[in-house]
C-alpha cells in the first residue's frame, strides 16, 4: 500500500496576485484539494496578497466560491480550511507594505517556527519588485523563504537572463520554485517514470526507431479574460516555450542512472540546448483566430498568434534525421494535448501502411497507448493491435484520494521536493528556441482561422499526411 505524502511542518503560504484567475481557478482549488485529504498539518495560513483593497472576509468569500464552483456545493471540510485563510492588501513596490506584511506573518505564526512560502501569481512586470521586496523584508527573517515563480519565466532569453540575475542577487537558487504546471500532471510524471522503469519503453524511445514525434495542445477556449497577457506574449511563448519543450525533452533525453533532481536536470538541459529551428518560413505556420481582434485589449491589426505549428530537429546522433512537430492553438474545433511517436516501417513495407504508434496522452483522457499494425498482406484492411493504460487512478493517486497537478506541486515544494521544477538552464535554453521562432514569426503570415476549426489553412501545398503533420485532425 502506497503511503500517503503529507506535510508535517507548520507553514506559510503567501499568494502575491490572490484576487487574480490564477489563484482562483488552480491553487485555491489546490490547497483545498490538500486539506480535504488530510494531507497538511493542523497550524498553516494561507495569507493572500494583492493591490486590491479586499477584507478578510471578502477573500474567505473570493475562495469559498472558488472551490464551490470547482468541487460543488458544501465541500467537505470547507468551513475550517476557511479559517486558516487571511488577506493583506498592499501595492507590490511600496517596501514598507512588505514590512507590514512581515510583521503580520509573524504575528500569526506566534512562537511557532514556520516554513514560509511566497508564490508569485502575478504578470512577470512585477517580479522585480517582489524578489527585492521580499529580500529585505520577509526573507531577512527566514532565510529559507521559498519563492514559486510560474512560467513564462520573462518574455525572451534576454528578460528571462534579467530576472535569474536579480533571483541570484537575492536569493539562494536551492529555494527557487519554477513552476510549469505540465510538470505535476500525472500522464508527463508517468513518462519519466516509465523510462526510468520500464526498460521497454525506453529502447522503443530511441531515434534510430521513430520516424517523428508530434506534439500536441489544442484548446477549444479562446482567450476569455486573459489578453491583458496574451496579447503580449501569443502562443509560441505560451505553450510552446516552456509546456512543450518540457515534455519533449522528458521524452528524448538520455536517461540518467539516478533519477534525482541534478541528473534530471542535467540531461533535460542537454537535450534541450540540442534542439534547433531552422528560421525556414516553411517550418513555421502561424494563425489567429477570426474575431480575435475585436476582443476588448486587442490592439488594431494585432499579430499576436493564436495558433502555431513550428517543426524543430534535434543535434543529437540517434535525433538528427527525427523531425520534430509542435502546434498549439486556442479557439479549435477539439481539446487535445497529446504526445504522438511514429515509428519507422521496414525498408520494404509498404510506406503508405499505417504506422505503430506510442502516445502519452493529456487530454481527453490520460492515458499511454501503444498501437501496433498488422499489414494484412492479401487485403488492403489493417488489423490494429496494441494497449492502453490508463493513467487516472495511478501516480498522483491513494487509494480514490487524487492530487490536481497544482495540489501535487505544492505537495512538493512544502516538502522541499524539486524533481519536477525547472532550472535556470532549462528555461535559458528554452528562451533560446522560442526566440529564434519569434524572430521567423515576425517575417511570416499570420493566417486566419475560424473558431472552432482545424486551424488556418494551410498556404502550402501539401500531401494529406503531410498536412496531418501541421495540423492533427
Ligand atoms: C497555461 C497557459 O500555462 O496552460 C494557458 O497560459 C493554457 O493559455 C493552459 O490554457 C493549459 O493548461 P491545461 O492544463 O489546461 O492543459
Amino acid at each position: 500500500m502506497i503511503k500517503k505524502t503529507i506535510v508535517q511542518k507548520p507553514f506559510q503560504i503567501i499568494i502575491f496576485g490572490a484576487s487574480g484567475d490564477l489563484a482562483s481557478l488552480m491553487l485555491f482549488p489546490a490547497i483545498y484539494n490538500l486539506y480535504a485529504q488530510k494531507r497538511l498539518p493542523e497550524n498553516f495560513q494561507i495569507i493572500g496578497y494583492g493591490r486590491t483593497k479586499l477584507t478578510r472576509n471578502q477573500f474567505q468569500k473570493i475562495f469559498h466560491q472558488s472551490i464551490v464552483k470547482k468541487y460543488g456545493q458544501n465541500p467537505y471540510k470547507l468551513t475550517q480550511l476557511i479559517d486558516h485563510l487571511y488577506f493583506f492588501s498592499g501595492p507590490y513596490d511600496d517596501l514598507k507594505s512588505y514590512e507590514n506584511l512581515n510583521q503580520f506573518c509573524k504575528k500569526l505564526a506566534g512562537t511557532e517556527k514556520v516554513d514560509q512560502v511566497a508564490y508569485f501569481s502575478v504578470p512577470p512586470v512585477v517580479f522585480a519588485d517582489l524578489i527585492v521586496n521580499l529580500s529585505k523584508t520577509i526573507k531577512n527573517s527566514n532565510n529559507k523563504l521559498k519563492l514559486v515563480i510560474e512560467k513564462p519565466f520573462g518574455t525572451s532569453e534576454k528578460t528571462a537572463q534579467e530576472l535569474v540575475k536579480i533571483l541570484g542577487k537575492h536569493f539562494d537558487q536551492r529555494n527557487i520554485y519554477m513552476l510549469d504546471h505540465y510538470l505535476g500532471k500525472i500522464p508527463v510524471q508517468s513518462i519519466i517514470q516509465l523510462r526510468m522503469e520500464n526498460n521497454i519503453i525506453n529502447q522503443l524511445l530511441n531515434g534510430d526507431l521513430i520516424s517523428n514525434i508530434q506534439l500536441t495542445a489544442f484548446e477549444t477556449a479562446d482567450i476569455g479574460q486573459r489578453i491583458g497577457y496574451f496579447e503580449h506574449t501569443g502562443i509560441i511563448r505560451d505553450m510552446l516555450q516552456s509546456h512543450l519543450l518540457q515534455i519533449l525533452s522528458l521524452i528524448t533525453m538520455d536517461i540518467p542512472n539516478h533519477p534525482n533532481r541534478n541528473s534530471l536536470e542535467r540531461e533535460k538541459y542537454a537535450l534541450l540546448s540540442a534542439v534547433h529551428f531552422s528560421g525556414k518560413k516553411d517550418d513555421l505556420v502561424i494563425g489567429q483566430y477570426q474575431g480575435y481582434q475585436k476582443l476588448r485589449g486587442v490592439k488594431k491589426n494585432s499579430k499576436t498568434d493564436t495558433f502555431a505549428a513550428v517543426k524543430l530537429s534535434i543535434d543529437r546522433r540517434q535525433w538528427f534525421d527525427v523531425p520534430i512537430f509542435m502546434r498549439a492553438g486556442k479557439k479549435l474545433g477539439q481539446t487535445i494535448s497529446r504526445v504522438v511517436i511514429e515509428f519507422k516501417t521496414m525498408p520494404f513495407q509498404n510506406h503508405n501502411c499505417a504506422v505503430n504508434k506510442l502516445i502519452f496522452e493529456m487530454k481527453p483522457a490520460e492515458k499511454i497507448e501503444l498501437i501496433l499494425y498488422k499489414d494484412a498482406k492479401h487485403s488492403k484492411s489493417l488489423t490494429k493491435m496494441g494497449g492502453t493504460v490508463s493513467l487516472a487512478h495511478n501516480l498522483a493517486c491513494v487509494g480514490d484520494e487524487c492530487l490536481t497537478e497544482y495540489a501535487t506541486l505544492i505537495l512538493d515544494i512544502l516538502n522541499g521536493k524539486k524533481d519536477y521544477f525547472l532550472s535556470i538552464n532549462e528555461v535559458l535554453a528554452s528562451w533560446k528556441i522560442t526566440d529564434d521562432i519569434m524572430k521567423t514569426k515576425n517575417r511570416s503570415d499570420l493566417l486566419n482561422y475560424k473558431g472552432g476549426s482545424e486551424g488556418p489553412k494551410s498556404q502550402y501545398r501539401l500531401t494529406k499526411k503531410e498536412n496531418f503533420y501541421w495540423y492533427e485532425s
